[in-house]
């Protein structure tokens, strides 16, 4: 029998793993890819959805969409086995994801891409996803001493919580956190109550008033790194909360801390005098685009 001309689109099934696996091998010419250490995390996770692309039986790629709230979603992981590229089944992937995410009754839907994936940003743009700005993967090694300037904040703090992240965002997206390593979605007064009840929310004050707020995240593959949900605050809290939280790792047991931050003037500066780093290959543009009723 002569193979289909184009791959129809299913849920993921146990037995795609190992094909799977054994292409996203080759992904990249010069990087690992990190589905393997993910993909029983995913597959195990009821908020996720992994989408296969499957030519006459033999899986050829597969993508994933992640409901993180009612109406927030994150499509990420599109892979086509490179026998396979360039026939269109990426853009099938894609339609497949955009309609779950319809379906799942989301209205938003956001995804990352790494600057120097060049032929994605025509591509994303073309789909109708707009670029939220570029975010940088930092870090720091733990420092060896106790936490001077941030304090643990607990529920009875919510308010004033969220009356300072009001205080301190400028535009809609300096809302956004980042959750389960990397997949952006909107702080709200429900998920920083959430976070306040986990010991999971530091913040910085002058004199009473709060000058910065740091809310801890969690690594899909955790690798010793206390790792940044969101950050933000005055110029001067920002630089405190900064210059601590390398103590603060190491009072929760971490060797470093890190997380991706925005890509603006002025917090670059700021994290190259505290002494954070990041790498080139580190950055990526996040992308959002409205998703309208089925
Ligand atoms: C990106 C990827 C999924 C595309 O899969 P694909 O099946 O080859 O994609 P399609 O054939 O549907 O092409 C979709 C569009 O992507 C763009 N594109 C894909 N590969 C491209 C390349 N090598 N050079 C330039 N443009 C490319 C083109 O705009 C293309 O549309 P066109 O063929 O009409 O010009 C695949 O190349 C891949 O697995 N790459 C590695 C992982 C990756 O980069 N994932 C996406 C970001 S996380």
């Amino acid at each position: 029998m002569p193979p289909s001309a184009q791959p129809h689109i299913r849920p993921a099934q146990p037995s795609d793993k190992i094909p799977i696996l054994a292409f996203c091998q080759h992904t990249w010419d010069d990087e690992t890819d990190y589905i393997p250490d993910v993909w029983d995390v995913w597959f195990a996770d009821p908020t996720g959805h992994i989408l296969v692309a499957d030519r006459d039986g033999q899986p050829v790629g597969m993508t994933r969409i992640v409901q993180l709230s009612d109406t927030e979603g994150w499509w990420e992981a599109l892979r086509v086995d490179r026998a396979f590229r360039r026939q269109g089944i990426g853009r099938q992937l894609t339609q497949a994801a955009l309609s779950l995410g319809q379906s799942l009754g989301l209205t938003t839907l956001r995804t990352c891409v790494s600057v120097t994936n060049t032929s994605m940003h025509p591509f994303m743009q073309r789909e109708g996803f707009s670029p939220l700005g570029d975010y940088a993967v930092y870090s720091a090694t733990a420092s060896k001493g106790a936490p001077t300037a941030l304090r643990l904040l607990g529920e009875d703090d919510c308010d004033r919580a969220w009356a300072a992240i009001n205080r301190f965002v400028s535009e809609e997206r300096d809302l956004l956190f980042v959750v389960r390593g990397a997949k952006w979605q909107t702080l709200t007064p429900a998920n920083l109550t959430q976070f306040l009840a986990q010991g999971w929310v530091w913040g910085s004050f002058e004199g009473n008033t709060l000058a910065s707020l740091f809310i801890r995240s969690h690594m899909e593959s955790p690798d010793g790194t206390l790792w940044i949900g969101w950050l933000g605050g005055t110029a001067s809290g920002v630089q405190a909360a900064l210059n601590d939280m390398g103590n603060l790792a190491h009072q929760l047991g971490f060797n470093a801390i890190g997380g991706f931050l925005p890509q603006s003037e002025t917090l670059t500066t700021v994290l190259k005098t505290t002494g954070y780093e990041f790498s080139d290959t580190s950055v990526y543009r996040l992308y959002e685009k409205p998703l309208s009723d089925p």
